[in-house]
């Protein structure tokens, strides 16, 4: 079975404890009425071709640009609206086809195998020394990363690494692509994005599949000014434009919710909180997001360990061997957190301890 076919096949699975699938847990959000939001777009903004091919950035520039001014990214100009944040990486990934590609080790295999896609060859930075490392890459280099709530490692950067990133990048010419998509999940306050503190550097990507619904296929990247043009011609060759009707809901959802990204996850993060305590009282790490990370020493937690988990206890997780090349991450896996009750994730941490005995 491949890395795909697993993802999605867990993704749809029924079983009782399933922390394997990174879905989000839509039946936790407030109700949501797409056609309601179709009207208010169109009631706000009556002249968007939303039913007719449109110009490849998209229909949603002006609430872009105001959605990133309310993130704190002040200079925020319009974003270009991609099919999720995956179009987004794959756009990038042919803007750097002929230039190094670098992410860390665990990666985001959405990344990885679209760098690959491309005939491009991933560079691996050490997850460990990642900052150092990075002053190997040449000027014009691609980095990419998940500043906030990394997949599948759960990890966000602090202030200091940030600002740390963005100098490196400046000092050693190379480019920044920063995958937004779970940035809205922070359980405390949200640190400054890593576009806010270098605009010509960075490209973020921010996805509405997670804060609002996969099946919309939206987001919206800034691009840096000196990409624009590019970025938007390869976009346009990909898929001409995004859907208009989907563009409209995300538009009139976001105009009914104030711009925010995340006020209407207030009930869903005192959950969260709950979950945080239990992890933590576990010795599992967990700042927010939908992941985090366990290690069982002595043990090879690989495809099958993790089958025998499912098959014996009813319990899903994923090897965090699936999101590496190497062999580094064999006594690691990785466990969604974000859909799963308080009370099924303290049941499946019991059957995961009596599995390991
Ligand atoms: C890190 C990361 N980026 C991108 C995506 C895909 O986002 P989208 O649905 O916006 O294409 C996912 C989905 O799991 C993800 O985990």
């Amino acid at each position: 079975m491949n890395r795909i076919h697993f993802l999605n096949q867990l993704a749809t699975s029924e079983c009782p404890y399933n922390f394997g699938a990174g879905v989000p847990p839509l039946d936790q959000y407030p109700a949501f009425d797409p056609g309601y939001f179709y009207r208010v777009f169109l009631e706000e903004f009556p002249n968007k071709p939303v039913l007719h091919y449109h110009q490849s950035e998209g229909c949603l520039g002006e609430i872009s640009q105001r959605v990133f001014q309310k993130d704190g990214f002040s200079e925020a100009k319009g974003g270009i609206i991609t099919n999720g944040v995956q179009e987004s990486i794959t756009v990038a990934a042919l803007l750097f086809k002929n230039a190094c590609v670098a992410c860390t080790d665990p990666y985001y295999p959405g990344f990885v195998d679209a760098v690959k896609m491309t005939g491009n060859k991933p560079f691996f930075i050490d997850g460990e020394h990642w900052l150092e490392s990075l002053e190997s890459l040449n000027p014009g280099s691609l980095f990419y990363l998940s500043a906030d709530f990394a997949n599948p490692t759960g990890k966000r950067l602090s202030l200091s690494e940030r600002e740390q990133l963005v100098e490196i990048a400046r000092r050693w010419d190379f480019y920044i692509f920063d995958d937004a998509t779970y940035r809205p999940f922070f359980l405390d306050t949200p640190l400054p994005s890593l576009v806010s503190l270098a605009p010509e550097r960075v490209f973020h990507a921010l996805s509405f599949s997670k804060l609002l619904s996969p099946g919309l296929r939206i987001a919206m990247t800034h691009v840096p000014d000196k990409f624009l043009a590019a970025f938007t011609a390869l976009k346009a060759n990909i898929s001409l434009n995004s859907s208009g009707f989907t563009q409209a809901i995300v538009g009139g959802w976001l105009l009914q919710n104030g711009l925010s990204l995340s006020a209407h996850l207030k009930e869903f993060k005192g959950t969260m909180m709950r979950k945080k305590q239990f992890l933590q009282n576990q010795g599992i790490e967990f700042e927010g997001g939908f992941f985090a990370i366990m290690e069982i020493k002595g043990r090879i937690l690989d495809f099958e360990w993790c089958s025998k988990l499912l098959e014996m206890e009813g319990v899903a997780v994923c090897p965090m061997n699936l999101f590496s090349d190497t062999s580094s991450f064999n006594h690691k896996i990785r466990i969604a957190v974000a859909k799963t009750s308080v009370k099924n994730l303290e049941e499946g941490f019991m059957k995961m301890h009596k599995f390991v005995l």
